[in-house]
């Protein structure tokens, strides 16, 4: 069943968790998604990353109609969402391929120009009824990044002031903020600043969104989900749980490859959605 994001965040808040949100870069990814939502009855964002498209994985145009397909067949809530449009004109296709949640990622343009975008993002998304997450603050590097290079992350936190400003100005539907999770895979434990999210969280309205979400500890997820994030960006340690299930193995077929890849990241995704939803 395809709901937007305002929608499927609403449910999280009712039941008190956070859905998973995983990317789809190819078909094996959403195939293992929507598996293990199906098999444990839980809603789940399906997202197409606009950097995907820029490492050579699959353009929006292809992998939408196939997104929205899978989300209109199955009986789960699912929202198909744009992650971190870094530019207008982009998001504006995705609409129009009908995506029901979009991201606005202006996170490394001036703080100005980050509002200013922002809103023009929220006026886009009324039109055709899409809900809208932006990020103030910056996680660091993109998906398929390596977390190294974040030495001193502190100075990019999202700063609880700023985001309920923000907010209230540019009227999201959802805020991902920045409180210690980096895209990819993490060279070291992360720390996160539970206090810094617990402030945001009291002085803002809507759901908020942790990126970075794979390889975080079970505690951690729960600690977060307590505090008020309702939406999980997960992808790198799926992708890595179907690199292992393949590594140093001989095939013959490719078929092969991709079904053993497929089945060690659906199991991958099915663990993470049971500790989102408290299962
Ligand atoms: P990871 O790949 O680090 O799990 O982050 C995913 C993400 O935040 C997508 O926006």
């Amino acid at each position: 069943m395809l709901v937007t994001l305002k929608e499927i965040l609403s449910i999280a808040e009712t039941k008190k968790i956070a859905v998973g949100s995983f990317n789809t870069p190819n078909l094996a990814s959403l195939r293992a998604i929507i598996g293990a939502a199906e098999a444990l009855c839980q809603p789940v964002i399906l997202m197409h990353a606009q950097v995907h498209e820029e490492m050579g994985l699959c353009t929006m145009e292809e992998v939408a109609p196939i997104m929205l397909a899978a989300a209109k067949k199955t009986s789960v809530p699912v929202c198909v969402h744009l992650d971190h449009g870094t530019d207008v004109e982009y998001i504006r296709r995705g609409l129009t391929l009908g995506f029901t949640g979009v991201m606005f990622d202006g996170s490394a343009l001036p703080t100005e120009e980050n509002f200013e975008k922002t809103k023009e993002v929220v006026r886009m998304a009324a039109e055709t009824g899409a809900s809208v997450e932006a990020e103030i603050g910056s996680m660091g590097s993109r998906e398929g990044g390596n977390a190294a290079d974040m030495e001193h992350p502190e100075s990019i936190y999202t700063d609880p002031v700023m985001a309920k400003q923000f907010v209230e100005e540019t009227g999201i539907d959802a805020l991902a903020c920045a409180f210690g999770t980096v895209h990819g895979l993490y060279v070291k434990e992360p720390k996160l600043d539970f206090d810094r999210l617990s402030e945001i969280d009291a002085l803002v309205s809507v759901p908020l969104v942790m990126h970075g979400g794979s390889g975080v500890s079970e505690e951690d997820y729960r600690r977060v989900i307590a505090r008020g994030i309702a939406k999980i960006n997960y992808y790198t340690y799926m992708a890595k749980a179907g690199a292992e299930a393949i590594n140093g193995k001989t095939f013959t077929q490719y078929h092969d490859i991709v079904r053993a890849a497929t089945e060690a990241m659906q199991q991958n995704v099915a663990a993470a959605i049971r500790v989102f939803s408290g299962l």
